[in-house]
């Protein structure tokens, strides 16, 4: 069992609330305005109980989505079998990402979403990560912004543990499903990319006004709305977006001369 078997209907029920509905919708737009205006090869690397797996199929690319934790991937599937009509585009694998049973298959675009923050560190997941991208392609990275540690903590008003993380530069703290999670810089995860041969493109920060609100949160749609298209503005904007609690980076692989 995976550590996420054990919190993964809490993270499906926060994916289901204004406030996870924000982060998805953010990167969706983002993705769907960089791809090509034809079907693509898409690989969603931890692609949990398979929002931006479902997006992208319902968008008209070919999506594979990938997960070590069987109960995410039931979710996953479970949601799939409830739209028949995207079941030829998306496949479900098993898998981590140390161990993806790819072969040589590359893709136009590679997701890792929400996943880097529980691994010790970003260089080895990146490695792989670029590697998989086929020429032309492109990574997108949604990881926990280290700069805005201790903000949701503030604005939450627990102030004692803001000025702990802010005062000892953290790199950690206890995320949305109880767990300590690690955070990177889009600096860093940019130059991981440019490593291995990928030019990094703006990259933006996710969740900037409304992270330190909590699932309950249900605007009106139209507050939805002020709210989506306000984080988005902000989102390529410093100082703004250095505060996101997320940070999406892109990078691009050269096509080949
Ligand atoms: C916060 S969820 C994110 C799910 C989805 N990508 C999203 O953005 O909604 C994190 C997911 O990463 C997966 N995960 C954790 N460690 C992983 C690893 N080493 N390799 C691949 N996936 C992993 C978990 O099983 C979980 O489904």
């Amino acid at each position: 069992m995976t550590g996420f078997d054990a919190v993964g209907a809490a993270y499906t029920a926060h994916s289901a609330g204004a406030r996870g509905r924000l982060r998805h919708d953010l990167v969706e737009r983002r993705l769907l305005a960089e791809l090509p205006d034809r079907p693509c090869r898409i690989l969603d690397v931890g692609c949990g109980s398979g929002e931006m797996t479902l997006r992208l199929a319902s968008a008209g690319h070919r999506v594979t989505g990938a997960d070590p934790s069987a109960r995410m991937l039931a979710a996953a599937a479970g949601r799939l079998a409830t739209r028949p009509r995207l079941s030829a585009r998306v496949r479900w694998l098993r898998a981590d990402i140390e161990e993806l049973p790819l072969g040589g298959r590359r893709f136009d675009l590679v997701c890792c979403h929400g996943v880097l923050m529980y691994l010790d560190e970003p260089g080895a997941a990146m490695a792989r990560l670029t590697g998989l991208v086929a020429p032309g392609g492109l990574l997108s990275v949604l990881a926990k912004n280290r700069h805005a540690i201790g903000v949701r903590e503030a604005l939450r008003g627990d102030r004692a543990t803001a000025r702990r993380l802010i005062e000892s530069g953290a790199d950690r703290s206890v995320g949305n499903l109880e767990v300590a999670t690690r955070g990177d810089t889009a600096e860093e995860l940019d130059r991981l990319a440019a490593r291995y041969g990928l030019v990094p493109l703006p990259w933006q920060g996710v969740r900037i006004f409304h992270d330190h609100l909590d699932d309950s949160w249900s605007p009106t749609p139209a507050a939805y709305t002020e709210a989506l298209e306000l984080e988005w503005a902000a989102s390529w904007r410093s100082p703004h977006r250095d505060l996101g609690h997320l940070v999406h980076t892109l990078a691009r692989r050269p096509p080949c001369a």
